[in-house]
């Protein structure tokens, strides 16, 4: 095992900003270490030929990384996926720290108050069931769950077991839903060019409209939730260098400062998008 090492492990992982977030992480720290992005289709063969103390797992792999796990927090068994692994003497021991990221952006940095959010949560794969447990935490109101397979929507909802507060739905009810104070999109629709219509009639002037994607992936979403008169428009970068930072302290015992990395990513999202 090779103490100082440590990888983010998913398909693709080229663009990813975590080398980086967590290089600045480490040299504010002081610590010597060394973070590589692996890209690899074979989560399962990637992660056995790792010789490092800690991972971060992304797309497409939060779901097999769970069940890679001897032991796993709370929050990862919640939500049934893994985004940070930290090596333990009998194996890999499974968190996830996505959740957390997110609502640390939500409520600190963008100064949100999510309690009693009547809430839409759009996608039903690890990135939704990633944060629906956090936001339910956060003290959210009703969450309704809505995703193009109905079974998964089904599954998440049953899985959070609060079925008092947990709604799933489906693309077809979307119309009749009403107005959310709080919108999540989770869906991969915009990464991959193919995002759905949304009724306006989802979004008003007290909506905060949150996709966990940044840069041209979000920007879809968050020009409708613009067109719909939402009030906050929110991407995913913000929850990505919070994410990063609750991971950092899970291997490291200290929880970096997250303001700088931010505001420098932020300046190069910003340049990179308003030049295409
Ligand atoms: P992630 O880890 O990003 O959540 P995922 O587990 O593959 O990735 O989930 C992708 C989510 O985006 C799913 O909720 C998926 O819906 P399905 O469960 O029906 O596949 C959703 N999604 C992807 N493309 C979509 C599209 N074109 N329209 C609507 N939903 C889409």
């Amino acid at each position: 095992m090779t103490a100082s090492r440590y990888a983010l492990i998913g398909h693709p992982v080229a663009h990813s900003l975590s080398p980086r977030i967590h290089a600045a992480f480490a040299r504010q720290a002081g610590i010597d270490m060394r973070y590589d992005a692996i890209d690899a289709e074979d989560f399962d063969a990637a992660l056995a030929a790792f010789d490092g103390a800690g991972a971060n797992v992304t797309l497409p792999h939060k779901q097999r990384a769970a069940a890679a796990c001897s032991t796993l927090g709370d929050r990862a068994r919640r939500a049934g996926v893994v985004n940070t692994l930290v090596r333990g003497d009998g194996g890999w021991h499974g968190d996830n720290t996505d959740g957390l990221g997110l609502v640390r952006d939500l409520t600190g940095r963008q100064r949100l108050d999510l309690r009693k959010r009547r809430t839409l949560l759009l996608g039903a794969g690890g990135g939704a069931r990633g944060v629906a447990p956090a936001l339910l935490d956060a003290g959210i109101g009703d969450l309704f769950v809505v995703n193009r397979t109905p079974e998964r929507a089904d599954a998440l909802a049953d899985a959070l077991g609060e079925p008092m507060r947990v709604h799933p739905r489906y693309l077809d009810d979307l119309k009749g839903l009403g107005e959310f104070d709080l919108i999540v999109n989770a869906t991969s629709a915009t990464r991959n060019g193919s995002f759905p219509g949304l009724p306006m009639s989802l979004a008003g002037p007290r909506t905060a409209a949150v996709d966990l994607s940044y840069g041209e992936a979000a920007v879809g979403f968050l020009a409708w939730a613009r067109a719909a008169g939402a009030r906050d428009m929110v991407d995913g970068l913000g929850m990505l260098v919070e994410q990063a930072a609750e991971s950092f302290a899970l291997w490291h015992g200290v929880r970096p400062d997250t303001d700088a990395i931010h505001a420098e990513l932020r300046a190069r999202e910003d340049a990179l998008v308003s030049a295409d």
